[in-house]
């Protein structure tokens, strides 16, 4: 950071750009980010005139802030991209069928989109429905779903790690805490695909009219599904998302509940997914990590927090300022982008030591921002956890090696936001 006449610090300015980064920044944007850190706690893209705020604390700072750096946009300028091509696509659509895609595509406005006091009620409505004593309650059928999805692969044969169990294993425990019967996963991966579609990358006129459909078709499943359990609850989340109340706030509307869902389906299964990729690569590259973690069950879920902070499957998440802000000398004006880039604060030598490496005995393991942090947290943060650990555990316990076969490209997808291996081929023995 360059200080200026008057003693404050100088914006730094990049000129990076986020479209721009080729398939080995994607995979590993970590040298970029620590270079941005090292120019300052907040560092400006010329470019696409977005802030991106790299440090732990000052992102903890701008997180406890949520009416003064709005997230009315969220998933940054891609989703405006997509807006306007979206429009545009929503021409060929009858009108009733255009009126209903726009509100579809808003997710019902809650939670992720929404501010305080919106959000507040949000949270307090919502918060229970997906609470740790929640999660134990379905934690034997986690455990069953991933102990039999392991059991079915084939062993001393090439698998698509994806398409065995890194896919399929998350999306069958959502199904599962929901309620809705498991011959829809195959759906709920169609609609989570059409949900995240347009996060931090580009799309052609055929394919965003395939994810309008799927998200339509979405949205009528799910309505129809929280009509039935208004009128009649069972023991299952989408009956607590039906039914929600609190003492204070007014009921969830139709559309908030079928956004809440669409909100799980998206943001739950696919991340999850992500951080199974990453942990089990990181097994099948490390033979005595592997080992390691054969021989000592305990370490698995040490482990599967490192990965978390190492390879988020979020890498950051945008604000909007809804007034001028300042972060620490750098003056911030009303309507900017500002991006919270969790995959640098993870990697913050001022927090964690020796940042780069996986470290079981870490004591502030659990501060990596992967699952965000103040109001926004992550809801589902105890579900991605008990299904990754559950994964990699039967993993383990069911197999003597988990090998990476060669020659295979490990590429990511091509998404600055959104962080995952686009295939991942090994082999079980
Ligand atoms: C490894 C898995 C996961 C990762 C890395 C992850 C990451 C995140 C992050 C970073 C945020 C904060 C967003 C912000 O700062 O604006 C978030 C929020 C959220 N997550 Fe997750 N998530 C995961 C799993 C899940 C699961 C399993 C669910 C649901 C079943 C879920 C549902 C949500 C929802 C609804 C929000 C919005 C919360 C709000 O705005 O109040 N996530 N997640």
């Amino acid at each position: 950071m360059t200080q200026q006449n008057d003693g404050t610090m100088a914006l730094e300015v990049c000129q990076q750009r986020l479209f721009a980064l080729d398939q080995h920044q994607l995979r590993s944007p970590y040298d970029l980010y620590r270079q941005w850190r090292e120019r300052g706690p907040v560092v400006y893209l010329e470019d696409q005139d977005i802030y991106v705020v790299t440090r732990h604390d000052m992102i903890k700072l701008v997180n406890r802030r949520p009416v003064l750096f709005s997230s009315q946009n969220p998933l940054g300028p891609s989703s405006a991209l997509a807006a306007e091509a979206i429009a545009e696509v929503l021409q060929d659509f009858p009108e009733e069928a255009a009126a209903r895609a726009h509100v579809v595509l808003n997710r019902g406005s809650v939670l992720f989109t929404a501010d305080p006091p919106e959000h507040t009620r949000h949270r307090r409505l919502l918060n229970a429905a997906l609470r740790r004593s929640a999660i134990d309650s379905i934690k034997s059928e986690i455990n069953l779903i991933a102990r039999n999805a392991v059991a079915g692969i084939k062993r001393n044969a090439d698998i698509d790690f994806n398409e065995a169990l890194a896919v399929p294993v998350p999306i069958h425990c959502l199904a599962t805490l929901l309620g809705v019967s498991r011959d829809h996963a195959a759906d709920f991966h169609r609609w989570a695909e059409a949900i995240n579609a347009s996060i931090g990358s580009k799309m052609a006129r055929e394919k965003i009219k395939r994810i309008i459909q799927d998200q339509m078709e979405f949205w009528s499943f799910f309505e129809a599904e929280i009509m039935s359990r208004e009128q009649s609850p069972r023991q299952d989340l989408l009956s607590a998302i039906a039914t929600a109340e609190s003492d204070v706030d007014a009921p969830l509307t139709l559309s908030e509940k079928v956004g809440f869902c669409s909100q799980l389906i998206g943001a739950g299964a696919d991340t999850t997914t992500k951080l199974i990729g990453f942990a089990t690569l990181a097994m099948a590259q490390d033979e005595s990590l592997q080992n390691k973690l054969r021989n000592s069950p305990e370490a698995i879920r040490p482990f599967a927090e490192e990965i978390l902070r190492l390879e988020p499957p979020v890498q950051g998440m945008f604000r909007v300022t809804t007034a001028d802000a300042e972060l620490g000398d750098i003056k911030i004006p009303q309507g900017s982008m500002v991006w919270l880039l969790y995959g640098s604060a993870n990697r913050d030598h001022d927090v964690f030591s020796y940042p780069d490496e996986v470290n079981f005995e870490r004591v502030n393991a659990r501060d990596h921002l992967s699952f965000g942090s103040g109001p926004h947290v992550c809801i589902g943060a105890n579900l991605a956890r008990e299904v990754a650990h559950s994964v990699l555990t039967q993993l383990l316990a069911q197999t003597q090696q988990v090998v990476l076969t060669e020659s295979q490209d490990l590429s990511v997808l091509h998404s600055y936001v959104m962080h995952g291996l686009k295939s991942l081929t090994v082999k079980l023995t």
